[in-house]
């Protein structure tokens, strides 16, 4: 089974990652592997499917990420995963939060590698997808050396092909889920020599890479890169990964053409019920760094959440920008 490749993804995230963030990712970069938000196995069992697992063709690949820790759960979750068209499935063993604990999974798994082992192989054999698992170098005192090494040894004997792994450790205790991602010192060394030691096993990097460049540094030594936060601040950053990355020859869309190409899917879903807000929170960095990026985004703040704003509020952020960019060019 050929599975996309993982050289370049951005990350899973709760209330951002969502279908209409990922749509918009997509139009920057068409290589980029893209994640859901996580969703645990009860959600995809017992909620409400569409809303919970429903996406758009053009978002391919995209992986759908659990989170759980009841094998037959996951297997049965996974498996209606595959039916929707997901590309791949991944189990989500990296998020330190109190609730996810409490339900005994996310990072707190790292410490059980048969039972992830047993939730990999259920998964890969009722969904026939690749499965893969986002993980942690290490929770609390563990030795990350040692117990990185007998965490993706068990996994990967239950069929995980790829790791992505968090440089950092998950500190159960005492932090928040915000500050764990902050907090724990980064250690890039570890995944390095992870890759060393199983060089047949995928392992992508994430955690606190914010360029492209800092990415291809990185691609010296691992096989993929992940980013999360700086990918959804700056998403044009994505622009050129096609071209640097996949050897594309296209020529990246220019933000405002990104912008264009964003309306025509604003207004299908807001005829389908969405709210104008949810599509636009997703933009507000589009323009990162650009001339009247802030004008852009307060326009957007202020008005698309109002009730009843529609396409025209975007076509007037739009003009925000563009008006601004033929000043530029009018001046040069
Ligand atoms: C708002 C937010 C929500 C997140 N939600 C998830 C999640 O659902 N699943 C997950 O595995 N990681 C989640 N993460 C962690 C990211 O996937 C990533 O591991 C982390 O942000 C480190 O990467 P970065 O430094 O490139 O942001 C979340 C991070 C953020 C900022």
């Amino acid at each position: 089974m050929k599975s996309a490749s993982h050289r370049f993804c951005v990350a899973p995230m709760m209330e951002w990652t969502d279908r209409h963030c990922r749509y918009f990712l997509r139009l920057i970069s068409k290589a980029t592997f893209l994640y859901t938000e996580m969703v645990t196995a009860e959600a995809v069992l017992y909620g409400d499917r569409t809303r919970v697992l429903g996406f758009s063709p053009q978002e391919h690949p995209v992986g759908l990420q659990l989170g759980g820790s009841d094998p037959a759960k996951l297997a049965a979750a996974a498996k209606i995963g595959a039916d929707y068209g997901y590309d791949e499935i991944n189990l989500n063993i990296g998020c330190p939060s109190d609730r996810v604990q409490s339900g005994r999974f996310g990072a707190c798994l790292m410490a059980e590698p048969d039972l992830v082992a047993q939730c990999v192989a259920a998964m890969g054999e009722a969904a026939g997808l690749p499965i893969t698992v986002k993980c942690r170098i290490g929770i609390d005192d563990q030795d990350a050396e040692e117990s990185l090494d007998r965490f993706v040894d068990g996994v990967a004997a239950a069929g995980a092909r790829t790791f992505i792994v968090h440089a950092r450790k998950a500190w159960l205790k005492g932090l928040s889920p915000k500050e764990n991602r902050d907090v724990p010192p980064l250690d890039y060394g570890r995944v390095s020599r992870l890759k060393a030691r199983r060089p047949e096993i995928e392992i992508v990097l994430n955690g606190g890479i914010d360029s492209l460049a800092s990415a291809m540094a990185h691609l010296g030594e691992v096989d993929g890169v992940m980013l999360g936060r700086a990918a959804y601040a700056d998403p044009y950053l994505m622009a050129e990964v096609d071209r640097t990355l996949f050897s594309s020859d296209e020529t990246p869309p220019s933000r405002l053409d990104v912008l264009d190409r964003f309306v025509p899917y604003v207004q299908d879903q807001l005829a389908h019920g969405a709210r104008l807000n949810q599509m636009t929170r997703h933009i507000l960095g589009l323009f990162h760094g650009q001339p009247r990026a802030r004008a852009f985004r307060r326009y957007l703040a202020e008005n698309a959440h109002l009730d009843g704003a529609g396409i025209d509020v975007l076509l007037a952020a739009r003009r925000i920008i563009a008006r601004e960019e033929r000043t530029a060019i009018a001046a040069e």
